[in-house]
């Protein structure tokens, strides 16, 4: 699949890796529309980004993602302005267990309610074109993250949804390929936000633990590499980047039973 002129969607996108994904996508000749919760800072991203990109590649919807009537007004907007969407990148997470409804609601609920609408924009069985969901991943999607379970299982979940919607079953009857992009420990977004998750010493503990051995990769790297993966990855597949080296496919049985 080629990259340019395809209308992408990125979720969360005025900032950290979901800005960085914008930058890479634009520079593969792609349109975005950015869908965040912060008008101040994703009017800002976009402003900057037209700048460097031209004025008619990219939009800001105001966006939050657990609230779906507003969800849905933002992809008609996309249509609107650019007449299809080719590409759902799910990656506005919330990472704060203490907040753990909400956390659930964004990063969970959220990646279903973009999902649905995605196939409604983008499903062959709907009279569209078919395109690709990309969900966003951690490293905690494939292994425990004790410091915050429940985010952990928030980015597990997320996997189930893509292995189930990512089947050639799905696949073949909508022309949406699922596929999910797992990013390990990144500078700028897990040393900063994660941090504010809770500060009690037991907590420290548990952090600890999960940090041991952990090196920061660059964002550039993540961002550069999920177009590699774009361009290469089977529905239902499973990547991970890591320690800035290149993303592997993660094995994922789906015939254990
Ligand atoms: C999907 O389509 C392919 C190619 O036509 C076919 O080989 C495969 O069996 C189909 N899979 C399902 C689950 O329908
Ligand atoms: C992706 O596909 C291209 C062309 O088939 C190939 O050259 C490249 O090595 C692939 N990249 C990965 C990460 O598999």
């Amino acid at each position: 699949m080629l990259l340019k002129d395809k209308v992408c969607i990125i979720t969360g996108g005025a900032v950290n890796v979901g800005r960085a994904f914008c930058e890479q996508l634009l520079k593969n000749g792609a349109f975005i529309a950015i869908f965040d919760l912060d008008s101040d800072i994703g009017e800002l991203c976009c402003a900057e980004l037209k700048q460097q990109f031209g004025k008619n590649r990219i939009i800001f919807c105001h966006c939050d993602v657990t609230d779906f009537t507003q969800f849905e007004e933002s992809f008609q907007m996309t249509k609107d302005t650019f007449g299809k969407i080719d590409i759902l990148v799910n990656n506005a997470e919330i990472s704060n267990d203490k907040f753990w409804e909400l956390e659930t609601d964004v990063n969970l609920n959220g990646f279903i309610r973009g999902s649905l609408l995605a196939y409604r924009f983008m499903s062959k069985d709907k009279g569209n074109e078919g395109g690709t969901i990309v969900n966003i991943g951690s490293s905690c999607s494939v292994k425990p993250f004790i410091s915050s379970p429940i985010y952990c299982a928030t980015k597990h979940a997320i996997v189930g949804l893509t292995k189930a919607y990512g089947n050639d079953y799905h696949y073949n009857l909508t022309g949406v390929r699922v596929i999910c992009y797992c990013v390990g420990p990144t500078e700028s977004d897990f040393s900063s936000h994660s941090r504010q998750n809770n500060n009690t010493p037991n907590h420290e503990r548990a952090r600890n633990i999960d940090m041991q051995g952990i090196r920061y990769q660059k964002l550039d790297h993540v961002a550069k590499e999920l177009i590699t993966v774009l361009l290469n990855a089977s529905s239902g597949s499973l990547w991970i980047v890591r320690n800035d080296e290149k993303p592997s496919e993660f094995p994922f049985s789906n015939e254990l039973f």
